[in-house]
């Protein structure tokens, strides 16, 4: 993989996680593969977007990460599983220092996670529910009675900043948001997103699912970085509103 910026290098996968790496302490980053026009998804699940570097550089996010957060929309159209000691993900992240597992925070207003499904009976850290008070008791208890770390954050909607504290006082201070795009905008407009890492595939699509369908107003990114593979761009851009000129 090639960086085009800051300064020019080809990149292994140990430069390619250093190029990833963010200093310690609470950081959101988000990440994405859209088309040229924006469209995230092809027949409904964004792997017709994807790359063998997209899927190398989704890793190396997820190996960095401490936590994985996703809306319940995109949990359930991409068949969301636990990450495991023995798989890809797994083994990076034992290679780089990392624990082998990191758990996955579903967020969902209306608690929709199913306590039977494999996102929760196969998780070795347990899955973590983003929820709000309004959400069904009993399908907050039942979730918490098959594992999973329910946070109630909010009484009406989720609060997403204090979401984030409380997966902070867990520990979880590096979030990696792998969207969908309802969860993305819910973020943005929240002020919570420090970063965002998109892989733009060299494709136009059309069709209806977009990175964003609105904003309350428009926000300005500061670009710091872009590496290239196979006509796929990846960008690093932080929503720096005073660095973004
Ligand atoms: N190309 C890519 O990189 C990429 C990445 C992610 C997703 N996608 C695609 O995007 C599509 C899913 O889009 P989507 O907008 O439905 O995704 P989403 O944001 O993942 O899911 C929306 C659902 O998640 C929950 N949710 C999201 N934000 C919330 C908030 N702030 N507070 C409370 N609950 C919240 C709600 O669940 P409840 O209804 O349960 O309350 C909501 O109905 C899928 O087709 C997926 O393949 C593509």
């Amino acid at each position: 993989m090639r960086r085009l910026l800051p300064d020019p290098a080809e990149l292994d996968d140990a430069g390619l996680i250093e190029a990833y790496r963010v200093p310690a302490g609470r950081h959101l980053r988000v990440n994405f593969v859209a088309s040229l026009d924006g469209a995230v998804t092809v027949d409904g699940r964004s792997e017709g977007l994807g790359s063998p570097g997209d899927r190398r550089i989704f890793r190396i996010l997820r190996a960095l990460a401490d936590v994985v957060l996703v809306g319940h929309g995109t949990a359930s159209a991409e068949g969301y599983r636990p990450l495991t000691e023995d798989s890809p993900v797994g083994r990076l992240r034992t290679s780089i220092g990392r624990p082998a597992t990191a758990s996955i925070a579903v967020v969902s207003r209306r608690a929709s996670l199913d306590p039977a499904s494999g996102l929760v009976t196969g998780a070795v850290s347990p899955t973590i529910l983003v929820t709000c008070a309004a959400a069904d008791a009993d399908r907050r208890e039942a979730l918490a009675a098959a594992g999973v770390t329910v946070l109630v954050c909010g009484d009406d909607e989720v609060d997403l900043p204090l979401a984030l504290d409380r997966l902070a006082a867990l520990g979880h201070e590096q979030v990696l948001c792998e969207g969908g795009p309802g969860l993305f905008r819910d973020a943005v407009t929240a002020r919570a997103v420090d970063e965002l890492d998109l892989s733009i595939a060299p494709a136009l699509v059309g069709g209806g699912n977009r990175l964003l369908q609105d904003l309350p107003g428009a926000v300005r990114l500061a670009l710091r970085q872009v590496l290239e593979e196979d006509g796929m761009l990846f960008a690093r851009y932080a929503l720096d509103v005073a660095g973004a000129r």
